[in-house]
């Protein structure tokens, strides 16, 4: 099978340039090995009417990375505009951050477009399509359009919310019906897929039967199968960076800067689904608590900026900033600095080493789909001297790490009180706990993952294919203007 893999955001994979999100970081090593072409955004915008044309198309690994030039009269209503600020704080059950207007959401409908037009130059007939992320909710019906009947498939990296949520999106009936157009739809937990088919069956009235729906669209029955196919870490790897990074120069000076002091660690896009400001509140309060751990632990925070032009997240690098000035201030003696706080990205090669100077990892967010990096921590870890990962129980990644100590990232004292026992855990019950995360990783890694969706995709199709047999190649249909429902087959 001919695979191609669709995302907005792309990665060369350099281990020392920084990655932005756990999406470019599972996907590479995935692409490099099973030969897959991965396309998505060159992050270059081009003015004026356009074809779909390539910057780049070059090998990754066994496989390749395109890399395509998107117009720019619309990008950022599609990218700041409906993606970042209708979507995802929806998706995060931010209802109260929801901002798109009309014009954002055709934009969004146009680039999804233009993507599909774009995909047509990797179809033959051995072809399966595999889009990723809430970008591209429309992509599938979209290539649909354009006549493409092989095997479609769509993941999601973040959760997907309660269907109240989902209805404060604007045209959020029209998005969810184009998204029946894949023959499959993977998400990270079992709640995100409930939560999924509870809309369909009740907001559109659509059937559902084991996680299957059946759709109607111009007297053709189509089914779609929902499914769990939580992301995972290649964690072999992994540990070796981290063994391999200790003596990076980077690694080197910041255990150095230590003398002895523990260390707690948190890396994190800065968005507000995040938990940052309940996070480094915990931290003030454990110190105020127990002034016995000033000058004994810091924490390190690296809070990578992330979409800088929407108003929320200006806002948050504000407080965040405002927040950590403040600790600093309180609890910060001549000599010592509470908390380390980055505003930058690290490479993957850098961060494995990273990890392992912290004997606490704090991964806190309100709502994540996986959230890698609390993988990737675990991973990170010397067996023989494991750190202890502090782990919300919000984000997808709790569903396996239950041996990670899962607190509410709402509850600021009881997040105090946890990295307390944290950082005071006898080593037999610290090997326990990462023993028993370790075997979770292993046995799900991020090739299981994605041989996982591929083998379902494939049987999806065969499976359509049986009950749909006499499956007419779906008419092209005109271009959409603004405003109806997008429509497919
Ligand atoms: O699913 C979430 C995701 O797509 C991940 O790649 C990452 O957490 C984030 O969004 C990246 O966002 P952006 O591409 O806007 O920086």
């Amino acid at each position: 099978m001919n695979l191609v893999v669709v995302s907005n955001r792309v990665t060369r994979g350099k281990a020392n340039e920084p990655m932005t999100g756990g999406l470019a970081a599972a996907l590479l090593p995935v692409v490099e090995q099973s030969g897959a072409i991965w396309v998505g955004s060159s992050g270059r915008l081009r003015d004026g009417p356009q074809k779909e044309r390539f910057a780049e198309v070059e090998a990754l690994g066994a496989g390749a990375i395109a890399m395509l030039d998107l117009p720019a009269a619309h990008y950022g209503g599609f990218y700041e505009g409906f993606a970042n600020s209708a979507l995802w704080p929806a998706l995060h059950s931010r209802s109260d951050l929801i901002r798109a207007s009309h014009g954002d959401y055709l934009s969004y409908c146009e680039i999804n477009a233009f993507m599909a037009r774009a995909l047509l130059r990797f179809r033959n007939r051995d072809t399966a399509f595999w889009v990723q992320d809430y970008h591209f909710l429309a992509l599938g019906a979209e290539l649909r359009k354009l006549g493409v009947t092989e095997p479609v498939g769509f993941f999601l990296h973040t959760p997907w919310p309660a269907r109240n949520v989902m209805s404060g999106v604007p045209h959020h009936r029209e998005l969810v019906e184009a998204m029946l157009a894949y023959d499959l739809i993977g998400f990270q937990t079992d709640e995100d897929c409930e939560n999924f088919l509870a809309y369909v069956g009740q907001d559109l009235g659509l059937s559902v039967q084991d996680s299957r729906v059946t759709s109607r669209r111009g007297g053709i029955v189509g089914q779609t199968r929902c499914a769990t196919f939580p992301i995972g870490i290649d964690a072999e790897k992994f540990a070796q960076a981290a063994m391999r990074a200790i003596t990076h120069p980077q690694v080197s000076r910041l255990r150095r800067s230590l003398h002895g002091e523990k260390l707690a660690i948190g890396v994190d896009r800065l968005d507000y689904s995040k938990g940052l400001v309940n996070r480094i509140n915990a931290f003030d309060l454990m110190w105020t608590r127990e002034p016995a751990l000033l000058r004994n632990v810091s924490l390190l925070q690296i809070a990578t900026p992330s979409r800088g032009g929407i108003e929320a997240y200006c806002n948050l690098q504000n407080e965040v900033a405002r927040l950590v000035s403040d600790v600093n201030g309180r609890h910060g003696e001549v000599d010592w600095t509470p908390i380390r706080y980055l505003n930058k990205g690290f490479g993957q090669a850098v961060l494995a080493g990273l990890y392992r100077c912290a004997q606490v990892g704090v991964v806190t967010p309100l709502h994540d789909g996986m959230n890698l990096v609390a993988k990737e921590y675990v991973a990170a870890q010397n067996p023989d001297d494991p750190g202890v990962l502090v782990l919300s129980k919000f984000a997808g990644a709790a569903n396996e790490l239950d041996a990670a100590l899962v607190v509410n990232p709402n509850d600021v004292d009881g997040m105090a009180r946890a990295i307390a026992s944290a950082l005071s855990m006898p080593l037999a019950e610290r090997r326990l706990r990462y023993a028993a995360m370790m075997a979770r990783l292993n046995s799900h890694t991020i090739h299981d993952w994605f041989n996982g969706f591929v083998g379902a995709l494939r049987d999806a199709r065969i499976e359509k294919e049986t009950v749909e047999p006499a499956l007419p190649a779906p008419a092209i249909l005109p271009r959409r203007s603004a405003g109806p429902a997008l429509r497919y087959y």
